[in-house]
């Protein structure tokens, strides 16, 4: 049986990915599947806590019993959907892909071939929702980060993920490699679990319900009474 050391906490969870239009039927998007999100929610529900997920774009996921969904699009969307549920949570995961950037100006219309040279899409940046969250918490509320990285080493996934840790002001950041057959889209994940503290531990490769568990065991530790 699952530990109830969540009883009594409400988490916020966001998951899968946003979607930044160009024009009425096409945008920019990212392969998250939100299957890592809907782990972590499913297992917090099972472990008794009142969760909510902030879900974007997903595979099709079945919403875990017992969780509130509310739905987003664009990174803007999650923005607003992140800071009207986040305040009264004790904590709040991060594990959506957001987009950096959304086009510049959204076309009223579908955007025409036509025979000219391509156009550019133009880019404006979007907030960083996750140092955002950081800067508006209440005291004792936990943040947790997730770092999807590419890298050819070890080490440079390892030394991307210390330097977003740092940057970002979460309490946790699980660092997962990213790329072809990892994270994104699959069943498995690994990676790492970086703390505020200076804690660094791997993550074996298994289940992303396993990774949602030994998650959960690293943030009841920082709850609270
Ligand atoms: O959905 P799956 O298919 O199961 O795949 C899971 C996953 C690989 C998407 C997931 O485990 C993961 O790594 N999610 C975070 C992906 C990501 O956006 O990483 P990042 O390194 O770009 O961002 C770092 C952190 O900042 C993340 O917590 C992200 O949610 C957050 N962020 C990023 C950009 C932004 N504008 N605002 C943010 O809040």
């Amino acid at each position: 049986a699952l530990p109830r050391d969540l009883e009594g906490r409400r988490v916020v969870i966001s998951a899968g990915g946003t979607r930044e239009a160009l024009d009425p039927v096409r945008y920019l998007g990212n392969r998250s599947s939100g299957k890592q999100g809907y782990a972590l929610a499913r297992v917090a529900a099972q472990r008794g806590a009142d969760v909510t997920l902030v879900a974007g774009h997903t595979a099709d996921l079945a919403d875990p019993a017992g969780v509130r969904v509310v739905r987003i699009g664009s990174a803007v969307e999650l923005r607003d959907a992140m800071h009207a549920e986040s305040p009264s949570a004790d904590a709040v995961v991060m594990a959506a892909a957001v987009a950096d950037f959304r086009p510049l100006g959204l076309s009223p219309s579908k955007i025409k071939k036509g025979d000219r040279e391509p156009a550019p899409i133009r880019l404006a940046v979007n907030p960083d929702i996750l140092v955002e969250l950081v800067k508006a918490r209440p005291s004792g509320q936990i943040v947790v980060g997730f770092a999807a990285e590419t890298g050819d080493e070890t080490g440079d996934v390892l030394h991307h993920g210390r330097a977003k840790l740092a940057r970002k002001g979460v309490d946790l950041l699980v660092v997962n490699a990213v790329g072809d057959g990892l994270a994104f889209e699959m069943e498995d994940n690994a990676g790492w679990l970086l703390s505020a503290e200076g804690d660094e531990r791997p993550i074996p490769h298994g289940s992303k319900a396993r990774l949602a568990a030994t998650l959960w065991d690293a943030v009841v530790p920082l709850l609270g009474t």
